[in-house]
């Protein structure tokens, strides 16, 4: 079990997450959506270890991960949000790479590898330099890195964002059935599109504090609106979008 307790982080003076609290257990996926800029990277990377938060613990197991952190990586897949991807590996290269890095054996790693190239339709592309990769392969790539050692905690940083319709087909699907098989799987989107589908649990965050909690289905009753989408809009967004809509075609009409 993944648990965060009272994280905060501070970039210098500006707070950019305030107490975050929640337990993730095996087979929960965990839906964390917040607009652009409420602190959803910043928790990710405290999740990962990647950051040192400035106040509260991620605990796994029961244990702080600083405590061992190696150990700790080892059960953890992250598709991060930014991808700095080395531009003269090819795609096959870039994932013998991480399969090194993270000690997996040799035959299963292999296996594994080709496996999933096959099944991200990467397979024809294995040879290629990831520099000319489109966005969406990029992606891909990344997920096949972080899914290739069978993580028992998976997180996704906006695992959708320039992927194609096939393949977001297809991570829906996948998030669901790492969910059935027990794995536990931390969603970040600033969409909802997906969220209300795949997440057994919600947090809503805005300017790095939480502003809801629970079950998506407790979300949803606490705020008294049907769809997820309107709880979204009504919660986070101070504007109303409509109105929104309305200025900007009046501005263009008006030119
Ligand atoms: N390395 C950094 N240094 C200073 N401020 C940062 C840094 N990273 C993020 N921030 C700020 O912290 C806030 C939260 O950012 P972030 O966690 O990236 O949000 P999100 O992922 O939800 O878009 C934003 O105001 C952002 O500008
Ligand atoms: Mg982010």
């Amino acid at each position: 079990m993944l648990e965060a307790r009272g994280l905060s982080k501070f970039y210098g003076s500006v707070l950019a997450v305030r107490d975050i609290s929640f337990c993730l257990q095996p087979g929960q996926v965990l839906g964390y959506l917040g607009p652009n800029g409420s602190g959803k990277s910043t928790t990710v990377k405290m999740l990962t270890g990647l950051l040192e938060p400035s106040d509260g613990q991620v605990i796994y197991d029961g244990q702080d991960i600083r405590k061992n952190l190696m150990a700790y990586r080892k059960r953890l897949g992250y598709v991060p949000e930014e991808a700095n991807l080395y531009p003269y590996l090819t795609g096959q290269e870039y994932l013998d790479m991480v399969a090194t890095l993270r000690a997996m054996p040799s035959p299963r790693k292999n296996k594994t590898i080709r496996s999933l190239l096959q099944l991200f339709s990467l397979w024809p592309h294995r040879h290629v330099t990831m520099g000319s990769y489109s966005k969406g392969m990029r992606q891909r790539i990344l997920l096949i890195a972080a899914l290739m050692d069978n993580p028992d905690v998976l997180i996704l940083d906006e695992p959708l964002s320039g992927l194609d319709v096939t393949s977001v087909l297809v991570i829906k699907n996948l998030i669901q059935t790492l969910s059935a098989h027990g794995k536990s799987v931390f969603y970040c989107s600033h969409i909802l599109e997906v969220v209300e589908k795949v997440c057994s649990h919600l947090i809503i965050l805005r300017k790095g504090q939480v502003i809801a909690q629970g079950t998506t289905t407790e979300v949803r009753e606490h705020i008294g609106k049907s769809s997820l989408e309107g709880v979204f809009l009504h919660l986070v967004e101070e504007r109303d979008v409509v109105q929104m809509a309305h200025d900007i075609v009046s501005v263009l009409a008006a030119v």
